[in-house]
């Protein structure tokens, strides 16, 4: 176990304890701290994780010499700050997605981390899914040709939350994919939403996002809804694809199917309705491949995929499009 890098957990609500888990069972880790200012929520996982110390105290775990890295799963809010005292402490810092609530906060973190030399990695656990990993490879390939089009959905009757409306809290997830399949970065962006169950915090958004290429994408994001649904759809001017995270398995799936023109008329276009294929894909769970990654990032020096750019960017378009979501609503109250 000597050289296992040794992190720390911060936050044991509702998400933090998955994290622990895994960062526990990683060989290439161990969990040495568990630390939340809850005495229920401390007590409770010091019993599943007998291995590690429990502290309510994050100064606890920054005055640990041999403590490599610390891992936020605190309320967004808090992310900033404490990312910035673990940072400044010289500890490597995993910090949930997304990486700040404002574009100045999650700048300071990218500083602290460049003035420490040390990792920052983000927690777009989507980018690590062995399904969207390869959505991602087929479309750079070209085999879905130019892709026009993506819209994604993420429904749920989930959890309500009152200190970031629905845009920040799921749409993290799905800017950090519709970005990183588009290759660049959106020139256009609006939101509009509502707030049904508490004032001025939105439980359904409608983005929309278009970039330097032509490229759009819409996202539909709402933790009031009656379907469960995590989805993808790619509209190439080849092909077409689909990922589905609830489906038990062929979660994506390619269909040959577009428009073709037919030469022998004037230019008229006709259906094309061919293939359905699903490629295999690793049913590894892409919170361990997030953990893991980090862990070899620490040890290694390298540079994570969802690194300091990739929690800017995402954040940048988060607050770009909460502009538009208040300038929306200040229309509607005139
Ligand atoms: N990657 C994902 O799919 C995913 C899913 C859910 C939540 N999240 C993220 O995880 C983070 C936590 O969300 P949650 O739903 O678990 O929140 P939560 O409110 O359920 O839990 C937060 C915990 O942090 C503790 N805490 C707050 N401030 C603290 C401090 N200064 N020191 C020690 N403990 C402190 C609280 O006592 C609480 O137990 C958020 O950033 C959220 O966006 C990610």
């Amino acid at each position: 176990m000597s050289d296992a890098v040794r992190v720390g957990v911060v936050g044991l609500g509702y998400w933090g304890p998955n994290l622990a888990r895994n960062f526990d069972r990683l060989p290439e880790a161990e969990l040495a701290w568990i630390c939340d200012g809850s005495d229920d929520q401390r007590e409770r996982f010091a019993r599943e994780f007998p291995d590690a110390r429990a502290t309510a105290d994050l100064d606890d775990l920054l005055g640990d010499e041999d403590l490599d890295a610390v891992i936020v799963a605190t309320p967004v809010p808090t992310h900033a700050d404490l990312a910035v005292r673990v940072l400044e402490a010289g500890k490597a810092c995993f910090v949930e997605k997304p990486l700040a609530l404002s574009l100045e906060d999650a700048e300071r973190v990218v500083a602290a981390a460049e003035k420490a030399d040390r990792t920052l990695m983000v927690g777009h656990l989507l980018e690590y899914h062995p399904g969207l990993v390869r959505l991602g490879e087929l479309a750079s390939s070209g085999e879905l040709g130019d892709i026009h089009y993506i819209y994604g959905n993420r429904l749920n009757l989930g959890k309500l939350r009152t200190n970031e409306n629905a845009l920040w809290s799921l749409g993290a997830h799905d800017i950090s994919v519709v970005m990183s399949l588009a290759g660049e970065d959106p020139e256009d962006m609006r939101a509009v939403g509502e707030s049904y169950m508490n004032p001025g915090v939105e439980d359904v958004v409608f983005a929309y996002l278009r970039f330097p290429s032509g490229l759009a994408a819409h996202l539909h994001l709402s933790w009031l809804d009656p379907h469960k649904e995590r989805r993808f759809t790619v509209v190439g001017s080849k092909r077409m694809a689909t990922f589905d995270d609830m489906a038990a398995e062929n979660k994506l799936t390619i269909y040959d199917k577009g428009f073709d023109q037919d030469f022998r008329s004037y230019g008229e276009y006709i259906a094309r309705s061919g293939d359905v294929m699903s490629p295999a894909v690793s049913n590894e769970e892409p919170l361990r491949i997030e953990c893991r990654h980090f862990v070899e990032c620490v040890r290694d020096g390298t540079e994570p995929r969802s690194g300091a750019a990739s929690g800017l960017r995402v954040v940048r378009a988060l607050e770009t499009l909460q502009r538009s979501l208040d300038e929306s609503a200040r229309a509607r109250a005139v």
